[in-house]
């Protein structure tokens, strides 16, 4: 570990130093920003940096009353019209109208969780989430991921996405393992700033295009168990439980950086306008309030000069009293806070904090600069801003076009673990194909969390696509008979048998799992189809390396699919040879679940399969 921290310290102290050349210059819109801010009054520079949950607006009176920023829809959080394109367009524009309704007319920006394309909008392509994408490696793909996702998130008028997320997992039993690229921090920070590039483009101005939010700062990949509750989230119940999940993360500052601060080094040359600090702590301090990490380290020695957005109502973990953690994050420097329903009562304590001079007004005058500049930036303070949506950008969402490149990640980001007797790739000349597993035919589950809803949903509820079974149709054509069970007993007699197996979606802490065992019926398919003498090909849908046991050993090829997204055609393009498998892990696969956290660089280090570990057909043929 100290090996490879030292390798990435160097890249890290390099990039430092070469940092402050290339950020972008949000600071080129201060007059601009100050111009505005001097007729400010308090309640209308507090009101820029007020975010309130669509949720919680009703009649989206208190975005003009209250002057508010920002609106942002959580995940989940649809339109009172419902999910469509069109009830989307409707609420974004009736919010940016209302916000034109105040003295200053100073525009809103609405922010959504695009992770992995426009999850929370029927009909948007969804991608593989980011674990796939490391195991891709491919930058410019990545990109293009973010150009098009900005694309079908303006298509609904939306202006900002709150990812990429360039987390750096540890230990794979977070349950946000599969929103990271990756264990290793300069493939992180790779692709992080690809992201970025694609999201932002090279001039925020671009309608095309939306502001990015690299998150989440700094170190939630890297927490140890700690004791947490939340009683808000479904199924969680009352009582503190063991949680990776915003937890704490205990490390000396210079694996810190080394580790978790670097990604952040290209992203701020990359020019990304926000950051979300982490809900998580370093060392017992939690980063939403850390003068030290958002002021000292991200404003002033990194140079960051856009804004820092809160997590959603991450402040409230601050202290048991309101006012005094709203005091201890607006002073450490956050900008605007995600409250996101009780902003009323945000808006009135931080009111009573710069009265009473327990903020000063030099602070919230910085933030209100930081989130005006980004806006200037933005286009945003210019002449007119535009309400209507561009409805050219209508027609390609969730094109067949946008729909080609996600499939291309798909496919990309597969890794071939075994390939016994190479049993792939397979005959397209079959008389019976036979599939098992629910995943085989489920959208939901091949999506993941982030999808429709927050944590994601199996079945068929969730938005349109190509379930893997449907693209193995599209493959084979009428020819092969294809049967589908759930439990492996219609193997028998098939010419081969394709076995999905892996996790239920799942987001943020209710991921987190503590022994990552694939689920019993998972393995007593995968014993009915070996039972049935034809050779079986398992693929494990998955947001991280599971444990995989008798699993593997029964398989006679294996596949990692991850979280592939709406385009599941791009499996059966790689399970019959029309492409080659070229993944390669991004994540240490371990052998047993008590190995974690175990990453490339460990003094030990003995996985099932290594970092970097993907087979191909042509060259690992006899593997
Ligand atoms: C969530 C997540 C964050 C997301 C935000 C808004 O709790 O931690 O990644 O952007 O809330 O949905």
């Amino acid at each position: 570990m100290r090996t490879l921290v030292n390798l990435t310290l160097l890249l890290a102290n390099c990039l430092f130093t070469c940092l402050s050349v290339k950020a972008a210059e949000f600071t080129k819109y201060r007059d601009q920003a100050d111009k505005l801010i001097s007729q400010m009054t308090l309640a209308e520079k507090i009101g820029q940096m007020t975010q309130a949950e669509l949720s919680a607006l009703g009649d989206l009176s208190d975005v003009a009353d209250l002057y508010l920023g920002s609106v942002l829809s959580g995940g989940g959080s649809d339109p009172q019209d419902g999910n469509s394109l069109e009830s989307w367009t409707n609420a974004v524009e009736a919010c940016k109208q209302k916000a034109l309704d105040t003295r200053l007319r100073i525009p809103i920006l609405y922010g959504i969780d695009s992770v992995h394309g426009h999850g929370n909008v029927l009909g948007a392509v969804i991608f593989p989430h980011n674990i796939g994408l490391g195991c891709a490696r491919n930058a410019e793909l990545v990109e293009q991921i973010g150009q098009i996702t900005a694309l079908e998130v303006r298509a609904t008028g939306i202006n900002w996405s709150f990812s990429p997320c360039i987390t750096v997992p540890r230990d794979d039993r977070w349950g946000r393992t599969y929103e990271g690229y990756s264990e290793s921090s300069p493939l992180v920070a790779k692709l992080g700033k690809a992201s970025i590039e694609g999201l932002q483009g090279p001039d925020l101005r671009n309608p095309d295009h939306v502001l990015a939010c690299a998150k989440h700062f700094v170190g939630d990949g890297g927490t140890s168990l700690t004791m947490a509750k939340h009683e808000d989230w479904p199924g969680f119940g009352s009582e503190a439980k063991p949680m990776y999940d915003q937890g704490d993360t205990v490390v000396d500052e210079e694996v810190l950086r080394a580790v978790h601060v670097s990604p952040y080094l290209l992203a701020i040359q990359a020019g990304v306008g926000s950051i979300m600090p982490s809900y998580s702590s370093w060392n017992g301090v939690k980063c939403s309030a850390s003068k030290y990490l958002l002021t000292t380290m991200l404003k002033e020695e990194l140079g960051f000069q856009g804004f820092l957005i809160s997590d959603y109502d991450a402040i409230d973990q601050v202290d048991p009293d309101y006012k005094t953690a709203i005091k201890k994050c607006i002073n450490a420097g956050m900008d605007m806070v995600m409250v996101p329903n009780n902003y009323r009562q945000f808006i009135e304590l931080l009111t009573e904090l710069v009265e009473e001079g327990s903020v000063p007004m030099s602070r919230i005058d910085d933030s209100v600069r930081r989130i005006l500049q980004v806006k200037a930036a933005m286009g945003l303070l210019d002449a007119e801003p535009e309400i209507e949506v561009d409805k050219s950008l209508q027609e390609s969402y969730g094109s067949a076009g946008h729909r080609e490149v996600a499939r291309q990640a798909v496919r990309e980001s597969l890794v071939l673990l075994k390939n016994n007797n190479q049993t792939l790739p397979l005959s397209k000349k079959l008389k019976r194909l036979h599939l098992v597993g629910r995943g085989a035919d489920d959208i939901g589950i091949q999506c993941g969390g982030w999808t429709i809803e927050w944590q994601g949903q199996a079945g068929e509820v969730t938005t349109g696509g190509t379930t893997i079974l449907e693209g193995i149709r599209q493959a084979l054509g009428d020819s092969v008979e294809i049967t589908h069970d759930l439990d492996g007993a219609g193997s028998a007699g098939a010419d081969a048998v394709v076995v999905m197996v892996g996790e239920m979606p799942y987001a943020e802490g209710l991921g987190d799992d503590h022994d990552l065992e694939l689920s019993e019926s998972d393995r007593q398919a995968v014993l009915s189809a070996k039972k049935s003498g034809v050779p079986i090909v398992v693929v494990l849908l998955s947001g991280r390396p599971m444990i995989l046991d008798t699993t593997l050993e029964l398989a006679d090829a294996f596949v990692a699919a991850w979280l592939p997204g709406t385009e599941g055609a791009g499996i059966a393009d790689v399970l019959f040879g029309d492409f080659e498998p070229t993944g390669k892990l991004s994540f240490t696969w371990p052998r047993e679940v008590d190995q974690h956290p175990i990453n490339q660089g460990d003094q030990e280090y003995d996985p099932l399969f290594p970092f970097g570990y993907g087979l191909s057909y042509a060259k690992d043929a006899d593997r």
